[in-house]
C-alpha cells in the first residue's frame, strides 16, 4: 500500500520522465533513421544495422533491484512477465505477416515475414522439436526481446520464466481486407509495446534502463515503419488509423486481462494506467507528426518494390526486379485505395514537373540552397531556413518537388548513414514511373 502511495505521489515526476524519454527517442533524427532502415534493409544489404538494429552494450550482471524507480518491484515484475508472454509468438506472426503482406505490400512482407519455402522449413523443424527462426529484420529484432526480458526478470527477482504462449495471429492470407486487418493489429501491438516499454524505462535507471531502452527503440522503429506503411496504403487518414488502433488495443487489453495471470497490471493500478495512456498519446503524436512532415511521394519510395533483396524472402509472388509496378497500384493490390484522388493527382503532377526540370532543380538546390548542407535534421534551424526559401517559390510544383528533395536528403543522410558520405537526395527513379502515363490511364 505504501509503495502504491509512493508511486502516486511521484506521478508528476514519472510523467515528466516519460515526456523526456519520448521527446528524445522520437526526435526527427531518430525517426528518420527508423524510417530509412526499411529502405536500407532492401537497398543497402551490406549494412548489418538495417538488418538488426545495433544495441548498446549492457552487461546483464550489472542489473540490480535498486535500479527500479518509483514503482513497486512486484508491479514491474508483473509488467515484465506480461511482456515476455506477448513477445513470444514471433514465429506465428512472421508466418502470417509474410503471407498476408506478400500481396498487400511485398517489401513489408520481406521486412516482417518469411518465404513459403522458409515457412515450410520452419513448420517441419518445429514438428521435429527444433526451433528455426526466420530471417527478416522484424523477426531478428523481436526474437531477442522476450529472452532479454526473461534475463532482466531473473536478475531482479530470481524468477525463471519460460517464453511460451497460446496466442495466435489473425489469419492474413485471405485477401486485402484480412491483410490490412493484420497490418492494423501489428501496428497496434508495436504501438502498445513501444509505449509500455517507455513507461518501464521511466521506472528504471542505470544498466536496467539501458537494457529496457534497447528493446523500446526496436519497438519504436517497428511502430514508425508500420505507421508509414499504413499511410502509404490508406492515405493520410490519421484519425481513422488511430481509431482502428484504439479498437484493436482495447481488445488486446481485454484479452491479456482474461488469459494472463498478470494481465490486469495496467487496469487495476490507476497510476500505471495513466502513465501508459500518457506514453501512448505522446508516441502517437510524435510518430504521426513525422509521417505528416514526409511527402507521400517520399514515403512511397521507401516502400517501392524494386529491391536487391527481391525474392530473398517473398518468393514467387513478388514483383520481379526492375519491373514497373501496375499503373495506379504501385505498391500492391490495396495500395492507395483510401488516398484522395486529388492528393494523388497533385503528387503525380509534381513528379512530372520534377522529371522535366531535373537539371534546373539540381542547379537551384546547388546554387540557392547550398545543396541542403547543414539541413540533415528535420526541424533544425537550417532545415527551417531551407523550408522558408522553398516556401517563397511561387509555383506549387516547384515547392513540392524541392520539399520532397529535402526530405529525401534528410532520410538518406540520417544519423546512422551520415559520415559515410553525404548523398544528394536526388530521386533515382522518379522519371522511370512516367507520371503522365499514369495520369492518362486513370
Ligand atoms: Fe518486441
Ligand atoms: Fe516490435
Amino acid at each position: 500500500m505504501l509503495a502504491i502511495l509512493h508511486q502516486f505521489l511521484l506521478l508528476p515526476v514519472t510523467l515528466l520522465r516519460i515526456a523526456r524519454i519520448v521527446r528524445r527517442e522520437c526526435s526527427p533524427a531518430a525517426l528518420d533513421e527508423y524510417l530509412f532502415s526499411f529502405h536500407g534493409f532492401h537497398h543497402e544489404p551490406e549494412d548489418r544495422h538495417w538488418y538488426m538494429r545495433t544495441w548498446d552494450r549492457v552487461p546483464v550482471r550489472d542489473i540490480a533491484p535498486d535500479q527500479v524507480v518509483a514503482v513497486p518491484m512486484r508491479h514491474l515484475a508483473a509488467m515484465l512477465r506480461v511482456a515476455i508472454e506477448i513477445e513470444a509468438p514471433i514465429r506465428t506472426y512472421s508466418l502470417e505477416s509474410g503471407e498476408g503482406f506478400r500481396l498487400l505490400l511485398p517489401t513489408l512482407s520481406r521486412f516482417m515475414g518469411m518465404t513459403r519455402q522458409r515457412a515450410a522449413a520452419v513448420v517441419a523443424a518445429a514438428a521435429k522439436g527444433r526451433e528455426v527462426w526466420c530471417e527478416s529484420p522484424w523477426c531478428m529484432e523481436e526474437s531477442r526481446h522476450g529472452a532479454m526480458f526473461a534475463r532482466i526478470l531473473s536478475r531482479l527477482t530470481g524468477e525463471s520464466v519460460a517464453s511460451e504462449t497460446t496466442d495466435r495471429a489473425i489469419p492474413a492470407a485471405g485477401g486485402d481486407d484480412e491483410a490490412f486487418a493484420h497490418l492494423v493489429a501489428r501496428e497496434a501491438t508495436e504501438w502498445n509495446a513501444a509505449s509500455v516499454y517507455v513507461v518501464m524505462a521511466a521506472h528504471t535507471r542505470g544498466p536496467l534502463r539501458a537494457a529496457v531502452e534497447n528493446i523500446m527503440r526496436d519497438e519504436l522503429k517497428h511502430c514508425m515503419v508500420l505507421s508509414a506503411a499504413h499511410t502509404v496504403l490508406d492515405g493520410r487518414r490519421y484519425w481513422r488509423r488511430l481509431w482502428l488502433m484504439l479498437v484493436k488495443s482495447i481488445g488486446s487489453l481485454r484479452h491479456h486481462r482474461s488469459v494472463r495471470a498478470d494481465g490486469a497490471v495496467f487496469v487495476t493500478t490507476p497510476c500505471s494506467f495513466l502513465e501508459a495512456a500518457f506514453a501512448h498519446a505522446l508516441t502517437e503524436f510524435h510518430i504521426r507528426r513525422h509521417v505528416e512532415r514526409t511527402p507521400m511521394s517520399v514515403l512511397r519510395e521507401m516502400f517501392e518494390p524494386a529491391s536487391p533483396r527481391q525474392g530473398s524472402a517473398c518468393g514467387e509472388r513478388s514483383v520481379a526486379r526492375g519491373r514497373r509496378p501496375a499503373v495506379g497500384r504501385p505498391l500492391g493490390a490495396a495500395s492507395m485505395l483510401g488516398a484522395s484522388q486529388r492528393a494523388r493527382r497533385r503528387e503525380l503532377l509534381a513528379a512530372e514537373f520534377e522529371c522535366r526540370h531535373r537539371l534546373a532543380l539540381d542547379g537551384f538546390v546547388r546554387e540557392e540552397l547550398d545543396g541542403f548542407r547543414g539541413a540533415e535534421d528535420l526541424g533544425s534551424r537550417r532545415s527551417r531556413a531551407v523550408l522558408g526559401v522553398i516556401g517563397r517559390c511561387s509555383d506549387w510544383r516547384l515547392r513540392d518537388a524541392l520539399t520532397a528533395r529535402l526530405r529525401r536528403y534528410q532520410l538518406v543522410n540520417n544519423r546512422h548513414s551520415r559520415g559515410r558520405s553525404v548523398r544528394s537526395g536526388r530521386p533515382s527513379d522518379a522519371c522511370r514511373r512516367s507520371p503522365a502515363e499514369e495520369l492518362t490511364q486513370r
